[in-house]
């Protein structure tokens, strides 16, 4: 018989909820990326009203701009509401914290994002403001995954033969694709749509492209090969790889069009849909990775057979 929420000491409204955030984010930093596409970040100069109007009227790149700012006011709230249910309801500690985290993240990134129209988009404020936004949807992506039934319900799967430990191999990964969106917020910063991409930024994000493919790859498919049948592993394993393919394809395209922007009289289709869409799947494949790694930290055990015990097997001293 299946247990109840109350027994597991979950929640099924807060993680309701906390999916309800993770997907508004989502929304935002299409949001957000369709303001840089557009070349809309300095539509109004001031800020916190835009035009010196609490609403302006939408029209021209205002649309894109203070749109921005009304779903980003809409995921600030939602986000306080989310921390005061999270203290309310979770009595584990750390998700406690990691709730406290979100508002914290949420009222750092609408800061970031004042300071960046107030000083004219530099590239630094822009590009931490793009990053925080990945690093902020993760959050609210993780508090799904700590609140879920599946999460709490698991239990311990058996320990690997091989020896490399899933969750290390997973959290390189993950640290390989936060790198790539630094330096693809850097890129995507360092040039507006009228001017071409400097080549070294390129060059870079291409290297950080083949590491997250290697990376990335080796940790999906291990996942796929050792655990068969594991869903709740194979699941986001599956998906990231998909994800890794699409974004791949993105990239390129992006790169085409960006190359063929500054002949343009202004941002146009297919550049603005493509390199939104990269930056969108890009924010995809890092959730996805997260809940792959957090959930290997959750049933994997710590201590796998390091080589050197491997070896000594093979060489039967243990035998
Ligand atoms: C929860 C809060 C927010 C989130 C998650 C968020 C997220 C984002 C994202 C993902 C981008 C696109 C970055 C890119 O395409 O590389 C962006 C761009 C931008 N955001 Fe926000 N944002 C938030 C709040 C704000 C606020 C309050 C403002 C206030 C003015 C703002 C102003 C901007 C501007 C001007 C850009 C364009 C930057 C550029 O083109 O260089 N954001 N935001
Ligand atoms: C694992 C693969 C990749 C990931 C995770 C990734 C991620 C990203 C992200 C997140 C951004 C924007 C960052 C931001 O502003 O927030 C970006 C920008 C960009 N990426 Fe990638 N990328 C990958 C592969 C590629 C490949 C293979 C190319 C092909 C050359 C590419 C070309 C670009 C270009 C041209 C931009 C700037 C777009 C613009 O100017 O608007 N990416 N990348």
């Amino acid at each position: 018989m299946a247990i109840g929420d109350r027994q597991l000491g979950m929640s099924k409204g807060l993680n309701r909820f906390a999916i309800l955030v993770a997907c508004a984010t989502f929304f935002l930093i299409i949001a957000g990326a369709l303001v840089t596409s557009n070349d809309a970040g300095l539509a109004t100069p001031d800020w916190p009203l835009s035009n010196g109007q609490f609403f302006p009227k939408m029209v021209g790149n205002l649309f894109w701009e203070h749109g921005h700012r009304m779903v980003a006011t809409t995921v600030g709230m939602l986000t306080i509401v989310l921390t005061i249910y999270v203290l309310a309801k979770e009595k584990r500690q750390w998700v406690r914290r990691l709730g406290i985290f979100a508002l914290v993240a949420v009222v750092a990134q609408g800061l970031l994002g004042g300071l960046t129209v107030k000083l004219m988009l530099p590239l630094a404020v822009s590009t931490a403001h793009a990053t925080l936004a990945q690093l902020f949807f993760c959050t609210t992506v993780s508090l799904a995954v700590f609140t879920s039934r599946s999460w709490i319900e698991a239990r311990p799967l058996h320990e690997e033969k091989e020896s490399l430990p899933l969750r290390y191999l997973c959290s390189a990964a993950l640290v390989t694709i936060f790198l790539q969106l630094i330096i693809g917020a850097t890129l995507r910063h360092s040039a507006p749509w009228d001017k071409h991409l400097p080549t070294e930024l390129i060059l870079a994000h291409i290297g950080g492209a083949l590491a997250v493919t290697l990376m990335l790859g080796s940790a999906g498919v291990a996942v796929l090969r050792r655990h068969k049948g594991e869903s709740f592993l194979t699941g986001p394993a599956a998906l990231a790889l998909v994800l890794l393919v699409v974004q791949l394809f993105l990239g390129l395209a992006a790169y085409l069009t960006r190359l063929a922007s500054p002949k343009d009289p202004q941002p146009l289709n297919p550049m603005i849909s493509i390199t939104v869409a990269h930056v969108a799947c890009g924010a995809l494949v890092f959730a996805t990775s997260i809940v792959l790694t957090l959930r290997t930290f959750r049933v994997l055990p710590a201590h796998e057979k390091t080589v050197l015990q491997d070896l000594h097997d093979y060489s039967g001293l243990t035998r």
